[in-house]
């Protein structure tokens, strides 16, 4: 943890593969004075990720370990545990990272790497969720921030932000207005975690009683 003042900021690494949207919410939650957390380093397992680029231009340290360098997964997630491990981060957000971690990683950073999925989870887990909102007849969609364990989109649920599905909704305008609440709910759920309001505990969240952990996992949009 980096100590500025009184306060004690956690060290945040963020793991991208693409635009990069969330990881600049988070970016930018993290200039508030305030905010429990440092953005450290981005890493990308893709050379061309729009985020590289964005995160670079705003002076954050970024780096690519383009899969298609390695022989392996493996070799590709030792690289890039070894990468994590030269920053040492207290917490490794996903945002848009298209990988399945390996148990190797998941040991290196028990409890410390969560994830951001559009979907409240446990609905729709995996691909395309906006479509399958859609085809589904629900009112409600939106994202939820997890704690990552081995099963793809099944770890404990940190944090949750609803939107409503509107009837002319397409794919393409419900994704864009669960993305406006993503940018929202990823710099909360950071920050309880590095607050010490939640844990993952035996496979499970955990949360501190404090009254605004409650409240920030109820974050709502109309
Ligand atoms: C987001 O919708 C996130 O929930 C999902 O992938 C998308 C990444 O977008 N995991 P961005 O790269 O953060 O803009």
């Amino acid at each position: 943890m980096i100590s500025s003042g009184r306060q004690v900021r956690a060290r945040v690494a963020v793991l991208i593969s693409g635009r990069g949207s969330n990881m600049l919410a988070l970016a930018r939650a993290m200039q508030a004075q305030d905010y429990p957390a440092d953005l450290v380093a981005v890493l990308s397992d893709r050379a061309e990720a729009d985020g590289l680029k964005s995160a670079t231009d705003r002076g954050i340290p970024a780096q690519a370990l383009p899969r298609a360098s390695f022989a392996s997964k493996a070799a590709h997630e030792a690289a890039m545990i070894e990468a994590l491990q030269r920053v040492a981060p207290d917490i490794i957000c996903l945002a848009g990272y298209m990988r399945v971690l390996s148990p190797a990683m998941l040991a290196a950073f028990q409890g410390r790497i969560i994830n951001i999925h559009p979907s409240l989870l446990p609905a729709f887990p995996g691909l395309d969720t906006h479509a399958r909102a859609l085809a589904s007849g629900t009112r409600v969609h939106g994202a939820s921030v997890h704690f990552v364990t081995e099963g793809v989109d099944e770890g404990p649920v940190i944090a949750q932000v609803a939107v409503p599905v509107m009837p002319d909704d397409d794919p393409d305008r419900l994704a864009a207005r669960v993305l406006t609440g993503e940018h929202r709910l990823y710099p909360l759920a950071l920050a309880m975690l590095a607050r010490g309001e939640v844990r993952l505990d035996k496979g499970k969240a955990r949360f501190s009683r404090s009254d605004n952990s409650i409240r920030s996992q109820m974050l709502l949009i109309a």
